[in-house]
């Protein structure tokens, strides 16, 4: 008889994004001639830049040709986009990284969800919260958690981020062994500046936990005295994994490319008390379940790199980061409260007249036809929290805000 993993069976109901396509699909079949603004999902809208579409042809072409086509390729990746990444992503920050410290793959969802395989079932976890569902769900599949109950897992140590605390995690009041931080942050946007960072490292190099630090929104940083690595910090290679994405920057959340790093100066222990490389088991597993990303994907990623594809991007961001002021600006001119969209693509607002996050969906859906995101679906404080995205495009973005401004009764 086969069994199931019950851990599965904690999780209340379906993932976030699954569930409001579902509440959405519902209301287009009610009201299918409702013209739908979709500002929920962070999904980008922009096309590829045009160096990268350079070099996803060349790519198809070499692919064409018995002398240049390429069949499996390395697990971590090829090293003419991991070379690119470090000449440009870190070394001008003054971080040195070897080409076996990066891994190539498929997304940060898929790494931040599997990073998590090569840590012991035993360890404590800290979220801040609200955040980024993956970190959290994938804990409860693995069984590290304990059972749901009034909206929180138990043995999980969380960090509630709020206004009172402008969305800044205190440290946990007990020892944690892994801490996920997602800086920029999904969903409140906030950013952590070096000296907060620090207290962070200095605490995982205290405490010999690790940081997961998601920096998928690292490209959205605006501001000169934000660290865009974790590893700007001193001692955080002993400590931090990063996870990087092009999917934000760069527009790849369809064709999927991240990499993540896992410095080898990283331990962490065995029960007997030894310390082992996680760069090693990142490894063993990488070779073990994934082969790779595909390498007309990694050319187009590599061009990302070259000074036409760094303009192009620069240009994305910027596009997307207008689109953030304009709604930023459109909700405080009708008196809500909005946070973030300085530095990352989110606007984190409260809901109005203190409804919950999916009233307020609900409200913002009936009213406007404009799709968001409840806080709560980040976390339980995230209650009573709403999220947009900035990664609309701009007629659809003034649309929103024209709608909201017109239509939405307060
Ligand atoms: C989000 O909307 O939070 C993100 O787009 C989800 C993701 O990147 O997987």
């Amino acid at each position: 008889m086969a069994l199931i993993n019950e851990n599965y069976l904690k999780l209340p109901g379906s993932y976030l994004f699954a569930e409001i396509a579902k509440r959405v699909n519902n209301f287009k079949a009610q009201f299918p001639d409702a013209n739908i603004i979709r500002l929920g999902i962070g999904d980008v809208t922009k096309p590829l830049p045009p160096a990268v579409i350079d070099g996803l042809h060349q790519a198809v072409d070499e692919m064409a040709d018995e002398k240049t086509f390429r069949g499996y390729g390395p697990e971590q990746g090829y090293a003419f986009l991991i070379e690119k990444i470090i000449a440009t992503d870190y070394r001008p920050r003054g971080i040195e990284l070897d080409i076996d410290e990066i891994f190539i793959s498929d997304g940060s969802k898929s790494d931040v969800g599997n990073i998590q395989e090569i840590f012991g079932i035993n360890n404590t976890v800290a979220i801040t919260d609200p955040v980024y569902p993956v970190y959290l769900d994938t804990n409860v599949m693995a069984g590290r958690t304990g059972q749901y109950v009034n909206g929180k897992f138990e043995n999980v140590v969380y960090l509630p981020c709020n206004a009172e605390n402008m969305f800044r995690p205190k440290l946990p009041k007990q020892k944690v062994d892994l801490i996920y931080l997602c800086v920029p942050n999904n969903p409140t946007g906030t950013t952590l500046s070096k000296s907060e960072l620090k207290v962070w490292v200095d605490y995982a190099r205290e405490n010999r936990a690790v940081i997961l630090y998601d920096a998928a929104y690292e490209a959205y940083i605006q501001e000169s005295d934000i660290p865009h690595s974790i590893y700007e910090i001193e001692g955080a290679k002993e400590v931090a994994i990063e996870f990087r994405s092009f999917s934000k920057n760069a527009g790849f959340t369809g064709t999927r490319c991240a990499f993540t790093v896992v410095p080898k100066s990283l331990m962490a222990m065995t029960q007997t008390g030894d310390a082992y490389p996680l760069n090693k088991l990142w490894n063993r597993r990488q070779t073990t379940k994934f082969n790779g990303v595909p390498y007309i994907i990694q050319k187009g990623a590599e061009a990302v790199y070259s000074p036409t594809g760094q303009q192009q991007i620069k240009e994305l961001v910027a596009y997307y980061m207008t689109n953030a002021g304009i709604i930023t600006e459109g909700l405080k001119s009708i008196g809500l409260q909005v946070y973030g969209g300085t530095n990352a693509p989110y606007i984190w607002l409260k809901a109005p007249n203190n409804m919950d996050s999916w009233e307020f969906f609900d409200k913002l859906l009936n009213e406007t036809h404009i799709v968001g995101t409840p806080g709560t679906g980040f976390g339980p404080s995230g209650a009573g929290y709403f999220r947009l995205t900035a990664f609309g495009n701009r007629e659809n973005t003034e649309a929103a805000i024209q709608r909201i401004k017109t239509q939405l009764k307060l």
